[in-house]
């Protein structure tokens, strides 16, 4: 795991923009898998921004989120699909039927889950996959004791989770039961992994993440086992690692060819 520790959400972000920049102009078709939620905001800002003022183009991108709410129509303000629109697709170039999110809205929902993993193979996989972590270490939505080999299926929610994500609805009881969520084998296949995490409420979640035992109970720890993961996290994400004075050291001595 490559760790890179730096001041603030607005550094973070730009790192991780730069990266997703480098696949955009070198690969003719990259495939990207993308996420959701709060932490993500400033590099999908940073990366339309790119695109506006630096020419940056995604025509060539190909896009799979990594999961959707059960039961609610792509059109509802609080689906994954409106974040999308709302924060990311509407403002870049790339074709609207190559940017994919599994459908949570349909009578066949194990045939959803079978149709998105299928489709993502067919694009020959994933380059480059983006990731959040929940505060209790779940990635896209593999929650604590999701299977570590799992592919994209439905998953009940936690409580937690559902409080967390509740303020993007009218009230708690409006937060869905459900999801489809690409499994941790599926985010496993990515090419390079880049894991975003900002804020104290994440730090432990790192912690476990980066320097925990492999478990279940923690699945953005089997990130450790992955060829190529970059975890890119802000100073207070960082206070409960136990070598960060040795990561930042690390990267700070970087070789040229790793620069970007
Ligand atoms: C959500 C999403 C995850 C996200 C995580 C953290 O439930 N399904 O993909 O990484 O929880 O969310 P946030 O970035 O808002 O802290």
């Amino acid at each position: 795991m490559e760790v890179i520790i730096l001041k603030n959400i607005e550094e973070c972000s730009l790192v991780a923009a730069n990266i997703a920049a480098k696949y955009l102009r070198e690969m003719e078709q990259p495939v990207f898998g993308l996420p959701t939620g709060s932490t993500p905001l400033d590099f999908y800002r940073q990366l339309i921004r790119m695109h506006q003022e630096e020419g940056l183009s995604l025509k060539g991108l190909t896009s799979y989120n990594l999961d959707e709410y059960v039961g609610i129509g792509a059109d509802h303000p609080a689906s994954y699909s409106s974040f999308m629109e709302n924060n990311f697709f509407k403002y870049i170039d790339a074709k609207r039927e190559n940017l994919h999110l599994p459908n949570g809205n349909t009578d066949d929902i194990f045939g959803e889950c079978t149709r998105y993993e299928k489709l993502i193979v067919e694009s020959g996989g994933i380059d480059l996959q983006f990731l959040g972590v929940g505060g209790n270490g779940h990635i896209a939505f593999n929650e604590p004791s999701s299977s570590l080999s799992s592919r994209t299926r439905v998953k009940t929610l936690t409580e937690k989770t559902r409080v967390d994500n509740s303020p993007n609805f009218n009230s708690i009881d409006e937060v869905p039961m459900h999801v489809i969520t690409m499994g941790v084998g599926t985010i496993m296949e990515a090419r390079h992994v880049v894991v975003l995490a900002f804020g104290a409420g994440k730090s432990e979640a790192v912690s476990q993440m980066v320097e925990g035992p492999i478990t279940a109970s923690c699945p953005g720890s089997i990130l450790q086992m992955h060829p190529k993961a970059t975890i890119i996290i802000d100073e207070a994400a960082s206070v409960d690692l136990t070598r960060s004075e040795y990561y930042k050291w690390v990267y700070n001595n970087r070789p040229n060819w790793q620069r970007i």
